[in-house]
């Protein structure tokens, strides 16, 4: 059995929470947040806390707090030796606090508490610097039943990095699509098969290969109907600068 304290209270936190609280081989045996509230509906399930003068003894302490309060919040624990991750893409593992033993364990996934997460499509990155500690991360993952990889820091700097294009900035394009097909009182719904289509085309195809479109094909023509179209300018400044991304990668010319 793992024993694990977490520490904040926001979408990431909740749910590993709910999913520890799945598992048969791990306990939670406490949960910090700074601001009690969010986490007193939980107080008969766990204990909660707002004092880290009050924490308890654990195999792990799990740090998913905003990325910038992290280093902050691992000097401020009162022990010293203990096995202390954070869940960040971003973060160094070295702006842990060194009086305890240091890693990182990021789940590689888009978490918002309104949203259910399975964790079996959760890939967990672990970052250690002492190996012996791969182990138990290892295990706590397979207690999600979550595939697990061990990372060095600029791997998963890279996966966040490529997180940011599939997710946030996918789901932009997505919100600029609504924008449009709104101005013309059209409904985005029939977009989702489209949508679907287009990321389950990647799991069995290259991102290379699963391209299609006028940039692709360079239907110059098409291209400019669409630029008329346009009248939002930072709409346009997108088409272009991805229209450009897909003819320099496909070897067309430039527009
Ligand atoms: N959301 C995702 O999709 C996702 C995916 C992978 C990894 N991550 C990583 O997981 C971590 C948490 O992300 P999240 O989305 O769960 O964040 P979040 O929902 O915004 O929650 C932030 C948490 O940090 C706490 N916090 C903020 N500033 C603090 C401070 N100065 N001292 C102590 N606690 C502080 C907040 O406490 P209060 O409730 O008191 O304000 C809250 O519990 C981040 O490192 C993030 O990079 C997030």
């Amino acid at each position: 059995m793992i024993s694990v304290v977490l520490l904040g209270a926001g979408n990431v936190a909740t749910h590993l929470f709910k999913a520890f609280q799945k598992s048969e081989d791990v306990v939670v045996k406490q949960w910090f947040n700074r601001h009690l509230e969010a986490i007193q509906t939980y107080k008969n399930e766990v204990e909660v806390t707002d004092a880290l003068s009050d924490l308890k003894e654990a195999d792990v302490y799990i740090i998913a707090v905003s990325d910038d309060a992290i280093s902050d919040l691992s000097s401020e624990l009162p022990f010293r030796g203990r096995l202390v991750v954070h869940t960040s893409g971003s973060v160094g593992i070295h702006d842990l606090d060194k009086k305890n033993e240091r890693g990182v364990f990021y789940p590689l996934q888009t978490f918002s508490k309104d949203a259910d997460v399975d964790f079996k499509n959760v890939p967990i990155c672990i970052e250690v610097i002492d190996k012996e500690h791969l182990k138990v991360l290892k295990s706590l993952a397979d207690a999600l039943n979550s595939k697990s990889q061990r990372v060095n820091t600029n791997q998963r700097r890279a996966l966040h990095l490529a997180a940011v294009y599939v997710n946030n900035f996918t789901n932009q394009l997505y919100r600029v699509a609504h924008e449009i097909t709104e101005s013309e009182g059209v409904d985005f719904d029939i977009l989702k098969p489209l949508i679907l289509e287009t990321a389950k085309k990647v799991q069995n195809l290259s991102p290379y290969m699963a391209q299609t479109g006028p940039a692709k094909r360079n239907d110059k023509r098409t291209i400019k109907k669409h630029l008329k179209l346009l009248e939002n300018e930072h709409h346009k400044a997108i088409y272009e600068l991805l229209t450009s991304s897909i003819q320099h990668t496909h070897g067309r010319k430039k527009l």
